[in-house]
């Protein structure tokens, strides 16, 4: 039996207190306790087996500057192996401290100022910042969205975008917040067409392993395999094992020259050694961490039904999104005519805090929320309660 289950995710962890940005943070902006269903991180503790590893680390009353080590690209290496099928080489790994440094270094690699670079909104707010920041043009191609909410990809503006000049391109995969997987067939038409323009790609893959239905994770990685394809993907331990605090995220990429650029541009940037706890941390998670893992997904495929059931009988009217992988639900409540600010403010003074939809595209995301369900059960039907109480007010 696993000791990971339901009854060991429903306990939740009190993380006030501990200058969380999720709690605490919040708390502090609006001056006042809310239920934080927003930033991406989860409030569950995380596995025994990574607690043990940090445990020993600090047995050791040094802690030095700190090479990355074997071990760790090892242990990705085979986790990617066991649950993904990908097949990697320790060459073809970089580390990072997190995925935004990778997708920023991405920009700044492989494009030059001006040049495009292609985005898929509604998407997760740093994919435009990583470009507008860094001095590029943003290309945005919007996703397609039918009336149940399921979203596909819009090749066509993605060629217009190519005509243009666009130079990358930044994929969302698993897509926070459409909650899509894209399938094999829809990676291999995107990359067909960016390989006839010479586009490059980098594919934010950090919710690679939230996989909640049965189909199986494509990292883009298993579509684009020659040494030549200029394609990147980025993932880190830091969601599927709630590490974010510890910082490291991983770079992968068959194309030596690219992740031989990409590391230079890190370099130039002083980002050259790790964090000596996040890479134990990180080592065990692949190692050890597959029972909390499956525990965890199974607790949140209940989560996903339970606010499905929720949301239908307290606001009909809601659309949510089918969510394939990742822990974070999309909710269209345009139905209810309310502003995006008006639903941010009502949300918040009725006691709970939601991603605005506005983060993840202006236009794209308006009158949506997103909802982060990796918490206890209970808190994912309070907030919809909450939310029931803002829209009706
Ligand atoms: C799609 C996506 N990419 C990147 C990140 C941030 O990753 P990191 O903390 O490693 O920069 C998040 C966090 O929510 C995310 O959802």
């Amino acid at each position: 039996m696993n000791k990971y289950d339901c009854s060991f995710f429903d306990r939740g962890v009190e993380r006030r207190g501990t200058a969380c940005e999720k709690w605490d943070g919040i708390s502090q902006r609006l001056g006042h306790d809310v239920l934080p269903m927003w930033v991406a991180d989860m409030d569950f503790a995380c596995a025994d087996e990574i607690m043990d590893a940090i445990r020993h680390r600090t047995m050791h009353p040094v802690f030095g500057y700190t090479d990355y080590t074997d071990q760790c690209t090892q242990a990705l290496l085979s986790f990617l192996r066991r649950r993904h099928g990908l097949a990697l080489q320790p060459e073809n790994h970089a580390m990072l401290p997190c995925v935004i440094t990778g997708l920023k270094t991405a920009v700044l690699t492989l494009t030059q100022p001006g040049d495009g670079v292609i985005v898929q909104p509604p998407v997760y707010g740093p994919f435009y910042s990583s470009v507008r920041d860094n001095g590029r043009e943003l290309m945005e191609c919007p996703l397609h969205r039918d009336e149940r909410g399921h979203y596909t990809m819009d090749l066509t503006s993605v060629e217009e975008a190519l005509r243009s000049g666009a130079k990358l391109m930044l994929l969302c995969n698993p897509q926070n917040p459409a909650g899509r997987m894209w399938t094999q067939q829809e990676l291999t038409n995107l990359w067909q067409l960016l390989e006839r323009y010479g586009c490059a790609l980098v594919s934010d893959e950090i919710h690679m392993d939230f996989v909640l239905g049965d189909k199986p994770f494509v990292s883009i990685l298993s579509v684009a395999k020659g040494e030549a394809d200029r394609v990147a993907a980025l993932t880190s331990a830091s969601k599927t094992f709630n590490l974010a605090g510890l910082q490291q995220a991983s770079l992968l990429c068959r194309n030596k020259d690219m992740l031989a650029a990409m590391k230079k541009q890190m370099s130039c940037a002083g980002v050259t050694q790790g964090n000596v706890f996040a890479m134990v941390a990180t080592e065990a998670a692949h190692l050890h961490g597959d029972a909390w893992l499956d525990g965890m997904l199974d607790y949140l495929r209940k989560a996903y039904s339970l606010l499905a059931e929720e949301l239908a009988k307290r606001l009909p009217q809601a659309v949510l999104t089918p969510l394939e992988a990742t822990y974070l639900a999309w909710i269209d409540l345009r139905a209810y005519g309310l502003p995006p600010e008006e639903l941010v403010k009502r949300t918040n003074d009725h006691g709970v805090a939601f991603t605005e939809g506005t983060f993840f595209g202006k236009e794209t995301g308006a009158g949506f929320l997103r909802i982060n369900i990796a918490c206890p059960h209970s808190h994912t039907l309070e907030a919809v309660k909450r939310l029931e109480a803002a829209i009706k007010a």
